[in-house]
Order: structure tokens, then C-alpha cells, then sequence
């Protein structure tokens, strides 16, 4: 796969090296495109010599002391041969041109005349990261369904420490690796992932929820969709964008979760249940809110519907990730889980003050197996172990189905 790799003029363009390299040793084709600031920081001789391709550096370029226009509209020739776009490191300036449209070198009007998937991996200062500016730039463009990764904390070579450093390339190869679709693994499979938390009404204003933030149910969605997979997402209320050429189902409760997940049990041939559903919802809400007194309150819970355990006993054949979230004895738990809800897989983490899990963009899981294989898999973001997650969830299907 061509991948066409962007670098802006920040102090991170020389870590765009690294990434060079490690995109080629998972198969891809590099063509690099230099900001004439980012030629500031390295020079285009050093990723020319690691692609063997001339690296693009202007708009126009000048032959025989005439402007004339290199070869023949460039951006639009490498806009249309390159499969996926990736700028490393993705500056403020460049940011806020993308985010707008601006057109005024190359890298910018080739942006605008790409239409595939485009990653942007930011490193900047952190008050130019938190700017009201910047952030306002990444929601536009997380809108429009790029992926804008979160830069890494960290001491910065500004000398302060905070959010600004270039994610590490590793990680960005592993981003590209992903979405790029490389494993066309999942195709042909239909895929039903639970998201987010559930909310249950107290009242018509007042509801209990959890600090569930959806994030990994949604990468889980994200990997399988890049991985060929038709994918539906039933999901709780979060804050979070759709994955793109994802179904979502939206719902609230966990009466309406359940509902929604029977609705679309037959269809499915994977199940991944990574919602937090409440364990239990008010048994009578009142029609009005419940006025202040001075009075103690208290409010009669009854469970509500074990989704995962009726999944379990209609599965069939399907494959049923479970999905922990504990503050103790992890395994242990996980293995009580996948056993008692009829699980092919638990992933677990620990959740509490001090761990991932909740509303983190990276997350630490041990995934437990009915085959009685435990794998640790390292603290990542959250794609990335989604990513790992399927690849274990496709070699788990085939050793079941060999033990058949
Ligand atoms: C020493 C130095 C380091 C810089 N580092 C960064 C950086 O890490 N991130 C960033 O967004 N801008 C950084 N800048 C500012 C950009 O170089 C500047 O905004 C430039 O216009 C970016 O151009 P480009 O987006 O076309 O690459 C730095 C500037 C200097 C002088």
C-alpha cells in the first residue's frame, strides 16, 4: 500500500525518520512531503535516502530559472496513488490549514485533493496544543472523520511537561497498520459491539450511570470496520464520533441495550460486549421529578437483564467476547465470567483511580480464553488493542473449530 507521509516544521520531524522506516518494514510504500519549515528542522536528503524517492518539497517547482509546474499537477498525481495520508509531525499551523481549507503549499493542497483515510499525529508546545484555537482545529477534523491521534505527555523540548509530544512512532505505524485495512481478516464476519455506559431514569431529569466513555467499544468498532468486518454498534450515550462505515444504534437504558442486541443477535457472527450496562435500574420511576425536602430518600433498585448471559445461552456457534472491568483478582474474575456467561473470550482490566480503563485513551487488558490461555497484552491506545483483541478473537475462533 502507497502511504503518502506529510512532515511539518516542528522540533519531532527528525522522529519522522523512525516512522519512515517502521512503516516500510510492515509493507508500505513511503512518499514523503516536506513543509519548506519542516526543512528548517531535517534535511529532505535524509528521507530520501530512507525511501529512495525524491521527497516533494514545493508547489512550483523551478527548472531552467522558469516557475513551471512540477510534473504535470503533482498534488493531484500523489493524491491519487496514495491509498492513506499520514503527517508526522502534524504542526499547529498545518492543523489549522487543514481544518480550513487553506491551500498554500503542498502538503495542504494535496490534503485537499485526497480522499482516503488521513491520520494526523500533532507535537507542539502544550499551550499551543490546549489553545481553544488547536482544539477547535481537532474537533473539525475528527468531524470530518479523520483520525487526529492525542499527543503524549511528557517533558516537551520547550522545557515545560505536558500534552505535546509526538506520539511515538511505533504507535503511529500501528494506527496506519490499522486502518489501513492491510487484514482484510474480519470480511465477510458481522460484528455486534456494545459501547459506553447505560443511563437509568430516577426521575424524568435525574439518571444513575457510570464513568464508562465508550472509547474502547469504539475502537473495537473502528479495527473490525478497517478490517473488512460489517460492523454494528449499539451504543449507550457518549460523547464520542462515529466510526466511519459503522452502523450505530443508539439507546439509553439497559432495557433498550437488550432490545437492541436481540434485535441483532441473528445477524451477527462475532459479539463483543464492551458496554458498562448498569446492573440495576430504579424498579418504579416516578412520572415527575421528585421534589427537594429535608426528608431522607431512598430508591428501590431491582436488577436489570443479564444481556451478556442471555448472549450466551442463544449464541450458537457465534464467537462471545465478554468484557471485565474489575477492581480485584482480575483473572480469577474473568475466568468465573467467561464460564458462568458462556464467553469464548473476557477481556479484562483493572478499573479504579489509579488505572486505564474508563475514559483513558490507552488501556491495559489480559484477555482470558476458553481455551485456558491467559495473554497480558502491553498498556496501548485504545485501537491498538483493539486490533490485538481480533487477532486473538481470529485465532481463538480457528482453535475451537479445530477442537470441534
Ligand atoms: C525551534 C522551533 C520549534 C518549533 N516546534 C514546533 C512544534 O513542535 N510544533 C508546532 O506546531 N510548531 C512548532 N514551531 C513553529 C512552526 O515551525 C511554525 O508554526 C511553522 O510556521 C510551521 O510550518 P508548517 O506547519 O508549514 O510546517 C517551532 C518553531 C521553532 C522556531
Amino acid at each position: 500500500m502507497n502511504v503518502v507521509l506529510g512532515v511539518g516544521g516542528g522540533i519531532a520531524a527528525y522522529k519522522a525518520a523512525e516512522l519512515v522506516r517502521l512503516l516500510q518494514e510492515r509493507g508500505f510504500s513511503v512518499q514523503v512531503v516536506m513543509t519548506l519549515a519542516a526543512q528548517e528542522f531535517v534535511r529532505p536528503l535524509t528521507f530520501a535516502a530512507l525511501t529512495g524517492k525524491k521527497v516533494i518539497t514545493e508547489l512550483f517547482a523551478s527548472e531552467g530559472g522558469e516557475q513551471v509546474l512540477a510534473s504535470a499537477v503533482e498534488h493531484i498525481r500523489v493524491a491519487e496513488e496514495h491509498e492513506m495520508m499520514v503527517v508526522a509531525p502534524a504542526t499547529a499551523d498545518l492543523l489549522a490549514r487543514f481544518a480550513h481549507g487553506l491551500a498554500n503549499d503542498f502538503l495542504t493542497t494535496l490534503y485537499l485533493a485526497f480522499t482516503g483515510p488521513v491520520v494526523l499525529a500533532p507535537a507542539m508546545n502544550t499551550h499551543m496544543w490546549l489553545h481553544p484555537a488547536t482544539q477547535a482545529n481537532v474537533r473539525l477534523l475528527r468531524e470530518r472523520g479523520h483520525t487526529v491521534m492525542e499527543p503524549e505527555e511528557g517533558p516537551l523540548a520547550c522545557g515545560m511537561t505536558g500534552p505535546g509530544r509526538l506520539p511515538e512512532p511505533q504507535r503511529i505505524a500501528a494506527v496506519v497498520h490499522a486502518l489501513a485495512g492491510k487484514q482484510r481478516d474480519l470480511e465477510g464476519e458481522t460484528v455486534l459491539v456494545t459501547a459506553g455506559p447505560t443511563e437509568e431514569p430516577i426521575d424524568p431529569v435525574r439518571f444513575i450511570s457510570n464513568r464508562s466513555s465508550g472509547k474502547m467499544g469504539y475502537a473495537l468498532a473502528q479495527a473490525a470496520a478497517a478490517r473488512g468486518a460489517r460492523v454494528i454498534l449499539v451504543s449507550g450515550p457518549v460523547n464520542l464520533i462515529e466510526p466511519y462505515g459503522v452502523r450505530v444504534v443508539r439507546v439509553r437504558t439497559a432495557l433498550e441495550m437488550r432490545k437492541a442486541v436481540l434485535e441483532h443477535l441473528e445477524e451477527a457472527t462475532i459479539i463483543v460486549k464492551a458496554a458498562a450496562v448498569a446492573d440495576y435500574h430504579v424498579a418504579r420511576v416516578p412520572e415527575h421529578k421528585i421534589k427537594k425536602t429535608a426528608m431522607r430518600l431512598s430508591l428501590e433498585l431491582e436488577p436489570t437483564p443479564d444481556i451478556l448471559a442471555e448472549v450466551g445461552q442463544k449464541k450458537g456457534d457465534r464467537l462471545l467476547i465478554g468484557f471485565a472491568a474489575e477492581t480485584e483478582n482480575l483473572v480469577a474474575e474473568a475466568r468465573r465470567k467467561l464460564e458462568s456467561k458462556n464467553c469464548d473470550m473476557v477481556v479484562a482490566n483493572l478499573v479504579g483511580p489509579e488505572e486505564t480503563g474508563f475514559g483513558a485513551d490507552e488501556n491495559e487488558v489480559t484477555l482470558v480464553m476458553r481455551t485456558g490461555e491467559v495473554v497480558r497484552l502491553p498498556r496501548a491506545s485504545k485501537l491498538e488493542v483493539a486490533g490485538a483483541i481480533f487477532d486473538h478473537a481470529v485465532r481463538l475462533r480457528l482453535a475451537l473449530h479445530a477442537a470441534q
